[in-house]
């Protein structure tokens, strides 16, 4: 195994980390968290062993989709610090061996951007068309929206110029135009401006929105051509800027779509995606407490490129998107957790997080980080995971997932000193509060949530097997079982899962393995010898393990 390409391609076992600056850390008592809090908790992440933040929207907004909403690409939101605070945090990230990545969103900008306060001006307006117009009037796009019950169309009537712009999103984000190269300029102006201050690349939002031409005029479509095209030309800049840099992409679509966002085979556009099949089939497995789900999508996974990853999630700050199963399948997941109707959102998803979703119940959510950190790709936490916070309810839709970083049982979790009505998000209440639910806590206790999860990185990060790997799976009798193989350069890591209350026990034919070889242990001491290439291994109900193949001449830790 050649562990040094593993520097190169960094992306493919990184540990990403997902958080809003305003959330995290307040460190000068506002409410609001800041850059200097996020600086004074990068220690806290280096110890937990990720390799890579990735921050949500920091920029000036006026915050009508928590931040989604910019009004200036250029600068630092001044309730989250100065650009001077956010160097200072990247450079001492990196010092602890993090990379940071940022979201980058450019499908649409604020109504209140100068760009667009000067193209609803005036027809003449020279940031008219960084916008997309239409003076006719549209159909009923009610359909259409990505926001059903929040959003009633995807054109809005501008009553100063008298035509109607295009929002994909909310009516305050109109949607830029690509079509036209001002736009295209400034996009790699602000992707050349971040890198150079220090960001390792992008998390880049909306992406199918982002590369389509909808309203665009016939000559600007004409002249703008394939939209892979440009993808590819914004990876290649990206690379030139900053060559290990890294663009992952949310594409919510099923794979056989997603792999053109990859750049088919030649793997030439966005380097990463998130794997939302293998996320809501998850959500099926457990609700059915039957792997088959998951197992059949990784089956149909299809390979991508070796630069490419998919990056694998339980949580991330918006819903629980559903949208890929089917009605049926959705309503199975939405009955076993999120059945009442404040839990539920568009139509297609949850605004919960998953300890709350699972009851509590402690070995089922240990049972789903395992699985999150053993499944190949690059696993990516949504803060406070690592602690199990859960959501609270009384906020309105998404917010529900987005509430202070709870670190400690104090006032405010410890995140701020202001009082609690000044906080720029009430902290969660009841069984999943911070008197339960705390870093401070969990920090000093050895069989801790956070504890596992910090073995379960540590453990991933010395297994590049599962993020480069070949991955088979396993046959054996169980249909709750997930069994899977990954292999890489001739060590293969072999995980199981369990998805039902029922222990068991599984036997494992692994072929063309020579007589010495013995299944070790990595989440618990433990050797199983094989023999002829079998061995039974005994599974808690909920039960995880993950085992490497050792030779005899194994000099690997195990
Ligand atoms: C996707 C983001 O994840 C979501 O939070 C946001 O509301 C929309 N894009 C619009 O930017």
């Amino acid at each position: 195994m050649r562990i040094t390409d593993t520097s190169d391609l960094w992306w493919k076992t990184a540990v990403v980390y997902c958080l809003d600056v305003e959330t995290f850390m307040d460190w000068n008592g506002d409410g609001v968290g800041d850059f200097e809090g996020l600086s004074h908790r990068i220690d806290y992440l280096a110890q937990l062993g990720i390799t890579c933040i990735w921050l949500m929207p920091f920029y000036p907004t006026p915050d009508r989709d928590d931040g989604y909403d910019i009004v200036d690409f250029y600068d630092v939101d001044d309730r989250l610090g100065s650009l001077g605070d956010f160097v200072e945090f990247v450079r001492t990230a990196n010092d602890r061996g993090i990379r940071v990545i940022a979201d980058l969103v450019v499908n649409h900008t604020s109504d209140k951007h100068p760009w667009f306060r000067s193209a609803r001006s005036s027809k003449d307006s020279p940031h008219r068309d960084f916008y997309v117009w239409r003076s006719d009037e549209p159909p009923d796009t009610s359909a259409e929206v990505v926001f059903p019950g929040e959003q009633e169309g995807i054109w809005e009537y501008d009553e100063k110029t008298k035509e109607y712009f295009l929002h994909r999103f909310y009516k305050h984000q109109p949607d830029l135009n690509v079509a036209n190269p001002a736009v295209r300029d400034e996009i790699a102006r602000i992707m050349g401006f971040w890198l150079q201050l220090g960001l390792a690349g992008f998390r880049v939002d909306a992406v199918p929105f982002f590369l389509e031409t909808l309203g665009a005029s016939e000559a600007e479509q004409q002249s703008f051509g394939d939209p892979h095209e440009y993808q590819r030309a914004l990876r290649s800049f990206l690379g030139r800027r900053r060559g290990e840099a890294i663009m992952l992409g949310e594409v919510g679509l099923p794979y056989e779509e997603q792999m053109a966002y990859f750049g088919g085979v030649d793997g030439d556009e966005l380097t990463m995606q998130f794997d939302f099949e293998a996320m809501e089939q998850m959500y099926l497995s457990l609700a059915r407490q039957d792997a088959r789900p998951l197992a059949e999508t990784l089956r149909r996974r299809p390979e991508i490129s070796r630069e490419a990853q998919f990056a694998t999630f339980v949580r991330n700050h918006d819903e629980l998107h559903l949208g890929l199963l089917s009605e049926e399948e959705m309503q199975e997941v939405f009955a076993a957790f999120g059945p009442e109707e404040r839990m539920q959102v568009y139509g297609r998803g949850l605004v919960r997080r998953l300890p709350p979703m699972l009851d509590g119940d402690p070995r089922r959510i240990r049972m789903v980080y395992s699985l999150m950190f053993a499944l190949p790709g690059t696993p990516v936490l949504f803060y406070g995971e690592e602690i199990g916070m859960g959501e609270n309810p009384d906020l309105d839709g998404r917010l529900a997932v987005r509430t202070p970083m709870q670190w400690s049982p104090d006032e405010n979790a410890g995140f701020s000193t202001a009082p609690a009505r000044k906080l720029v998000a009430p902290v969660v209440e009841g069984g999943f509060g911070p008197e339960h639910i705390n870093v401070e806590d969990q920090r000093h206790d050895p069989d801790s949530l956070l504890n596992f999860v910090a073995t379960l990185i540590r453990q991933f990060r010395e297994s590049p097997e599962i993020g480069w790997g070949e991955y088979e799976l396993l046959d054996q009798p169980h249909d709750a079982v997930l069994a899977h193989r990954c292999s890489w350069q001739g060590s293969s890591v072999i995980a199981l899962h369990n998805f039902a209350a029922e222990p068991c026990t599984v036997p494992l034919e692994l072929k063309s393995l020579d007589g010495d070889a013995v299944l070790v242990d990595l989440l618990q001491p433990g050797r199983t010898p094989l023999e002829e290439g079998r061995a039974e291994l005994t599974l808690d109900g909920y039960g995880y393990r993950w085992l490497r193949i050792s030779r005899p001449d194994e000099l690997r830790l195990a």
